[in-house]
């Protein structure tokens, strides 16, 4: 089958490869529909390690191709949409409600959850390995198209968990740093959960648009606006909740220093190398503030959940689809994806 495999940094490329096999618990999945995240970049750019000759990719939409022994309730032909993180359902982690550090082993293991194009093969491929598929095979609803699901695998499911990790309350004030993907998401996610005041932060003309449509009240510039003076006086005093959707040492402290004592900093970004935590905004430890991190919530029941918002018509995330390639020329993709050229938000690969 064809694969995106990744060699080193800034090399990745497109070739065969074994196609694989349904062990016990597993299926496999032929893929109908996936694309690339914000991580992959950090992948392909070298900021996030990952073994040479692995399959990348973790946003995967398909149709079972094979059910390994011991997984119930699914036939062949069923569409499915599968979380970026395939939790097991079984371990301590997980059955204590923490599926993102689902644990390898007996106990939790940091960001142990995200297997797909980290530790196993990913979905930027043709066929695709499901671990623990019955606990992450979620059945697509026949009036949803595969455009309608494919973000809900990762990028709908970490912005909304970045705004439910806030603990956003009916009425709250809320910044969000970074109008990506990612960060849209969040936007989204923070209307729907009663934030009567979003402001979305970001320097590109048309993500800041774009954010008006997703739920932001108030855009704000970072190239032209002086943004935390901006959102001080917007929320009186600070928000009460601050989103970092970068993953940069400039958003993650703009976002503490926009947010009132006692508020939650919800982050989201991935960050490579050190990250500061100034004692003036952080009001030398005795803030009382919330620092939360949120590793994208997987698992077949985060999907069904996802999939009723879109069904119930609460938000539509395929206006950020903005470009197709079919997986042959995923390498160009990831290029325009990554230049963030020609308006584009996220890119959809069709194997
Ligand atoms: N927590 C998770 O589970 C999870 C899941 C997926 C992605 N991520 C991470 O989320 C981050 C965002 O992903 P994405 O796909 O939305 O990224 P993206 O690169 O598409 O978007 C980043 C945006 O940040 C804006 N930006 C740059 N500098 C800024 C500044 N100083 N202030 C405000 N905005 C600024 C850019 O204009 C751009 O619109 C990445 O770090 C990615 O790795 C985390
Ligand atoms: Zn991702
Ligand atoms: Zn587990």
């Amino acid at each position: 089958m064809k694969a995106t495999v990744f060699h080193n940094k800034d090399d990745i490329r497109i070739e065969d490869v074994p196609q694989p096999h349904a062990g016990a618990g597993e299926a496999v999945i032929r893929v109908t529909l996936t694309t690339i995240c914000g991580t992959d970049l950090h992948i392909l750019r070298g900021e996030y390690p990952v073994k040479p000759g692995l399959v990348i990719g973790h946003e995967p939409v398909g149709v079972i191709e094979e059910l390994g022994p011991g997984v119930t309730g699914y036939t062949l032909g069923d569409r499915v949409l599968v979380g970026a993180i395939t939790p097991c359902g079984q371990c301590r982690a997980c059955l204590s409600g923490h599926l993102s550090q689902c644990g390898h082993g007996a106990g939790y293991e940091a960001i142990g959850g995200w297997r797909f194009g980290n530790t196993i093969n990913g979905a930027q491929a043709e066929y695709l390995l499901v671990p623990n598929a019955q606990a992450n095979l979620a059945k697509i609803p026949d009036e949803l198209t595969d455009e309608q699901v494919v973000l809900l695998a990762d990028i709908a499911s970490t912005g909304f968990g970045g705004a439910e990790s806030g603990n956003i309350r009916i009425g709250d004030s809320v910044v969000v740093f970074a109008q990506g993907p990612i960060g849209l998401c969040a936007t989204a996610g923070a209307k729907l959960m009663g934030a009567t005041l979003v402001i979305g932060v970001d320097g590109d003309d048309n993500r800041l648009e774009i954010s008006k449509r997703m739920g932001a009240d108030v855009v704000l510039d970072y190239r032209k606006d002086d943004v935390i003076s901006e959102v001080q006086k917007l929320t009186s005093g600070g928000a009460d909740v601050a989103i970092e959707a970068l993953g940069t040492q400039e958003t993650f402290e703009s976002a503490l220093r926009c947010l009132r004592p006692a508020g939650t900093l919800s982050s989201l970004g991935v960050y490579s190398g050190k990250l500061q935590i100034p004692y003036d905004a952080f009001a030398a430890g005795l803030g009382d503030h919330r620092l939360v991190t949120t590793l994208c919530p997987g698992g077949k029941e985060r999907m069904r959940r996802l999939m009723e918002v879109v069904r119930s018509g609460r938000v539509d995330f395929t206006p950020l689809l903005t470009h197709t390639f079919p997986l042959d020329k995923i390498v160009e993709a990831y290029q325009l994806f990554g230049s963030r050229a020609d308006g584009v938000l996220k890119v959809v690969i069709k194997p």
